[in-house]
């Protein structure tokens, strides 16, 4: 169990009375991330893995252990296969523009896609002449494993899916689709920014190539993020930047790169948000991800029902709360999300994400509308937060006769 009131004392943000609900967006960052990001500011302030000074040897050690805690936390082999970035799209562009497409690769994505994990592919289509089909999920955005069977072939490359849709909060069956993918010798990429903050990832159970995540919607700071490539994957990846900090060895002829996350993290890196990020990490785990997952299914499921209680209210995403994490997507009858987001600010100070939420396919293919509103909850939100919501929307609804 979360001891939420606890929690929420870690978040100076909270104590102005804001109810926040855009977490899918970006999470707020508690006070021991921002002492840890500090602590490196005011005691090894320092570049890494460039100087004999204690200064810099402190903060090399604090930057490598922030990866290996990274690593742990999802279930990585080693320590060397995460790379830190900014964020999620960052992760995944660096796998698309880093394999070497032939014509006539096929890739597999789906409708339920962010345009950080569907574009890159249209573009890696149009640059490399790859074929990209595209897999549709039923009204609900839950797949069915005989699509994903009948879509991936020998010619497919890659396999590229959503582990939780940041439209409408439905998980996917990664590890299933990984399986399907592997059998026929096609790669997968996961994007995770809304799976890893969420619930327990393991990436060796899911046993996929590549999975991206951003530390920003995990309590970590902005500008910090991961790509986990599986092992021996690296050498399959032309890093988008080389330079200081990613060879081997360097002569007139000849350069030759090195191993490991050092190979893609070209020049100085954000020391301080990788270091940050670890601390979230620890920060997570000492909570536990299967308490975090608990919280969130109860409150998720009293977001869910009572909005679909509501006259005039549509909700969208998985009816069984075991299918969607703490997320829904709304819309209240022809009213504009955007109106609905700025209400709820102005009356009650609640904020929450409005609009096509950067996934016009899944608007287009799946909602059939424009836009939704969408709240999205974390760890530090209260039964009585989503109770306020809740009572506010009634008289939203009210207000259209
Ligand atoms: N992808 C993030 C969201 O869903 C920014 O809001």
């Amino acid at each position: 169990m979360l001891d939420v009131n606890k929690i929420r004392m870690e978040y100076p943000i909270l104590q102005s009375g804001v109810i926040y609900m855009d977490s899918a967006a970006s999470s707020l960052t508690p006070e021991p991330v921002l002492d840890k990001m500090t602590e490196f500011y005011h005691q090894y302030r320092a570049n890494i893995d460039r100087g004999i000074h204690q200064l810099s040897q402190r903060a090399s050690e604090e930057y490598a252990l922030a990866h290996e805690k990274v690593a742990r936390f999802l279930n990585a082999k080693s320590d060397e296969d995460v790379v830190m970035t900014r964020n999620t799209t960052e992760g995944l562009n660096i796998v698309a523009n880093g394999l070497k497409w032939n014509k006539g690769d096929k890739i597999v994505a789906t409708v339920m896609d962010h345009h950080s994990n569907f574009i890159i592919w249209q573009r890696v289509k149009q640059r490399h002449g790859a074929k990209l089909e595209i897999v549709r999920p039923n009204e609900q955005g839950l797949f069915n494993l005989t699509d994903f069977d009948r879509a991936i072939d020998d010619s497919t490359r890659l396999v590229a899916i959503p582990h939780v849709s940041n439209a409408i909060g439905s998980i996917a069956p990664a590890r299933d689709i990984v399986k399907i993918a592997a059998s026929k010798g096609a790669l997968t990429v996961i994007d995770a920014a809304q799976s890893v903050p969420h619930m327990k990832v393991d990436v060796r159970e899911v046993d996929c190539d590549f999975l991206a995540f951003s530390g920003h919607k995990m309590c970590g700071p902005t500008g910090s993020g991961g790509l986990y490539i599986k092992g021996e994957m690296a050498e399959q990846i032309e890093p988008s930047y080389i330079g200081g900090g990613t060879i081997q060895d360097v002569s007139l002829g000849e350069y030759q790169l090195t191993s490991g996350w050092r190979r893609f993290e070209a020049g100085t890196p954000a020391i301080a948000e990788g270091i940050g990020l670890g601390r979230a990490v620890d920060y997570l785990t000492q909570l536990g991800m299967e308490n975090v997952r608990t919280h969130e299914m109860e409150l998720g499921r009293k977001l869910y029902e009572g909005l679909k209680e509501i006259e005039k209210v549509k909700v969208y995403g998985p009816e069984d709360p075991e299918n969607r994490v703490a997320l829904t997507s709304f819309n209240v009858g022809d009213l504009n999300p955007h109106d609905v987001a700025l209400a709820l600010d102005v009356s009650k100070k609640i904020m929450i994400r409005s609009g096509h939420h950067c996934a016009l396919p899944t608007m287009k293919e799946i909602i059939h509308a424009d836009g939704t509103a969408r709240a999205s909850l974390y760890i530090y939100n209260s039964v009585e937060e989503v109770e306020v919501l809740l009572s506010t929307m009634e008289e939203i609804a009210r207000s259209l006769g």
